[in-house]
């Protein structure tokens, strides 16, 4: 634990001196980009920065912004920012939480916000999509046509980072994780070279991006394949804490069934601010505009509840009113642990995240949430028929459980107390798990913690096929070095 505050600590005192380094990039950068490069104090560098979701992302500043507008500028960007050696970072949608995933102190923040087209192929079974464009506006266009994207939940989350850590979202159950959707990825390696990486050509990176995010090169196009989908029913329902009991045991069971109904997905969540105490938060969506579906029956029944906002409407109309529970400019902390499905532990789960509620009560701003998430044997199905991915999930009968913290909070004062207490609650959730004999390696990178290695989950064949990847397209270690963010195929100690 104490290691993941030595590498913040680190991190921080050792960037400021690559500043010179750097300085001489955004200069040629300028000269191949003109306008698309924007410097501090312009209206358009404040624009990139101040639209990253975390507040931690917000108060990092790079030497410039590139404001890439298409595949040719991203591909000039890096025949500049490789032979200079030059610090750099990827954003698409800047969602991610963690410090310096997808920006960089003194270095050079390349902003794919721009590349954000949505391109239905004629016959709607194929569509292409920016990296840089968010799921709200997925969702609107593709429903207009009927079909949709497994992509993420919330409307304002980037594509681009969803997609390329695997992307788990309301209708898995129907098509898989959007990775197990990508048919080609447009790619730019390290060198500048654009490459289309499919099932048949570049299949080793095709198979890569499939949940090895940002260490092969700069995606700048996702060929998603669709599924229909019209109307829907979903919505969420806040719950007094006195259900909890029943609540657990209903989760248990919907993760268990044996006739999982696919059209169904469900988030549910211990929240609590010091305001209202803990609730029960249950976000129902169903893949068909059938109200009160009776999947969720054992859920929408218990009383009391303390408000109700589902309805039938639309894909989009669910994933912007979500969208608005997380407003950007806070601190985040994030982190996700996986166990097999199993009632005895989820009632174990529920006390120790009832406890640490206490630990962060006196935390200005404070929301506390862990959200359970059923990984069913429904959603592995479509990665397997669709020619797998690297995440190396395998789900038991009665499915997994994937806990997600998500801590929010209003200063930067407050952030190595409350990453504390977070990292002493995934090690108590862990530690118990393995007490039980249910605990699942695998961490979730769309919400991995600064001490959380996702791409080492994945198992020894996984790590060694990414690994190997990374070097034949990247041979130099670009990505591993230059581009410190995220999380890389060689693991933690790269990042430092
Ligand atoms: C409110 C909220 C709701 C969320 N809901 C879900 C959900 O339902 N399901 C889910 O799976 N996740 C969810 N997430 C997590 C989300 O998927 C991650 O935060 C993801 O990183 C966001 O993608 P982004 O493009 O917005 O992020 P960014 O911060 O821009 O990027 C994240 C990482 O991906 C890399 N990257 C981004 N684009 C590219 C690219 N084109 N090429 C190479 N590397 C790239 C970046 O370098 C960075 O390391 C949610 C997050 C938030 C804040
Ligand atoms: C950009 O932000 C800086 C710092 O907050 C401010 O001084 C500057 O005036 C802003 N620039 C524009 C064009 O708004
Ligand atoms: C849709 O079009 C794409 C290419 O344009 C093709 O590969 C695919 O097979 C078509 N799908 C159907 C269902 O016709
Ligand atoms: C990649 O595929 C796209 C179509 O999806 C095409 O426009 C582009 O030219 C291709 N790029 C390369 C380098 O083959
Ligand atoms: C939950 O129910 C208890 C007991 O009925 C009540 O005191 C409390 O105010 C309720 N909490 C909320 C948030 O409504
Ligand atoms: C929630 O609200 C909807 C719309 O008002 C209503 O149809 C539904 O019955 C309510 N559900 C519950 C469980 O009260
Ligand atoms: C949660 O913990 C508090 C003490 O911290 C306790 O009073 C309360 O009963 C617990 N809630 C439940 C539902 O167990
Ligand atoms: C936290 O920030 C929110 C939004 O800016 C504000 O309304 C609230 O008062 C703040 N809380 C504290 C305790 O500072
Ligand atoms: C760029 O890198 C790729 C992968 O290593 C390699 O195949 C290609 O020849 C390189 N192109 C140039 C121009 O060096």
């Amino acid at each position: 634990m104490e290691m993941a505050a030595t590498i913040l600590v680190c991190l921080v005192l050792i960037l400021p001196t690559v500043a010179g380094v750097t300085e001489g990039c955004c200069e040629d950068l300028s000269k191949t980009l003109g306008s698309k490069v924007s410097y501090p104090a312009s209206a358009a560098y404040n624009a990139s920065i101040a639209s990253f979701w975390s507040q931690q992302e917000q108060l990092i500043t790079p030497s410039c912004v590139v404001s890439a507008k298409s595949v040719q500028d991203v591909s000039n960007a890096m025949r500049v920012l490789g032979p200079k050696s030059c610090k750099f970072a990827v954003r698409s949608g800047g969602h991610a939480a963690l410090a310096g995933s997808a920006n960089i102190q003194d270095g050079v923040t390349i902003d794919l916000s721009g590349l954000d087209w949505i391109h239905p192929f004629s016959n709607h079974s194929l569509v292409s999509i920016g990296p840089g464009q968010t799921w709200g506006k997925v969702y609107s266009s593709l429903d207009a046509l009927g079909v949709s994207v497994p992509g993420g939940r919330d409307g304002p989350v980037g594509v681009g980072g969803t997609t390329l850590g695997g992307g788990f979202g309301y209708f898995a159950t129907k098509a898989g994780f959007a990775c197990n959707n990508i048919v080609a990825y447009e790619l730019v390696l390290a060198n500048g070279t654009v490459v289309n990486a499919t099932r048949s050509r570049y299949s080793d990176l095709w198979m890569a991006l499939k949940g090895g995010s940002n260490s092969f090169g700069i995606v700048t196009n996702f060929v998603f394949q669709t599924f229909p989908l019209g109307a829907i029913w979903g919505g969420d329902i806040y719950y007094n804490i006195s259900t909890i009991d029943a609540q657990l045991e209903a989760f248990y069971r919907f993760t268990s069934n044996p006739s999982y109904d696919t059209n169904a997905g469900l988030l549910h969540n211990f929240a609590y601010t010091p305001e209202v105490g803990p609730l029960i938060v249950n976000q129902y969506a169903y893949a068909k505009p059938d109200p009160n579906p009776a999947t969720f029956r054992a859920f929408i029944l218990l009383q009391p509840q303390i408000s109700n906002t589902t309805q039938v409407s639309s894909l989009e109309t669910l994933s912007v009113n979500a969208g608005k529970a997380s407003p950007n400019s806070f601190q985040q902390i994030t982190f996700a642990v996986t166990f097999t499905n199993e009632l005895a532990m989820l009632q174990e789960l529920f006390t120790i995240w009832n406890s640490s509620t206490s630990e962060v009560s006196a935390v200005a701003g404070i929301k506390w949430s862990l959200t359970l998430v059923p990984i069913v044997p429904a959603i592995t199905f479509h990665s397997a028929i669709k020619g797998s991915d690297v995440l190396g999930l395998s789900v038991p009968p009665q499915g997994l459980v994937l806990t997600l913290l998500s801590a929010s909070f209003n200063s930067s004062d407050d952030y190595s107390m409350v990453n504390r207490v977070a990292n002493r609650l995934s090690d108590k959730i862990i530690r118990t798990a393995k007490e039980f004999g249910v605990y699942n390696t695998y961490v979730d990178l769309n919400h991995g913690a600064a001490w959380q290695d996702p791409i080492a989950s994945y198992g020894s064949e996984s790590v060694a096929f990414l690994q190997r990847t990374a070097q034949k397209y990247d041979p130099t270690g670009v990505f591993q070095t230059q581009c410190p963010g995220g999380f890389k195929v060689f693991g933690l100690e790269r990042n430092v």
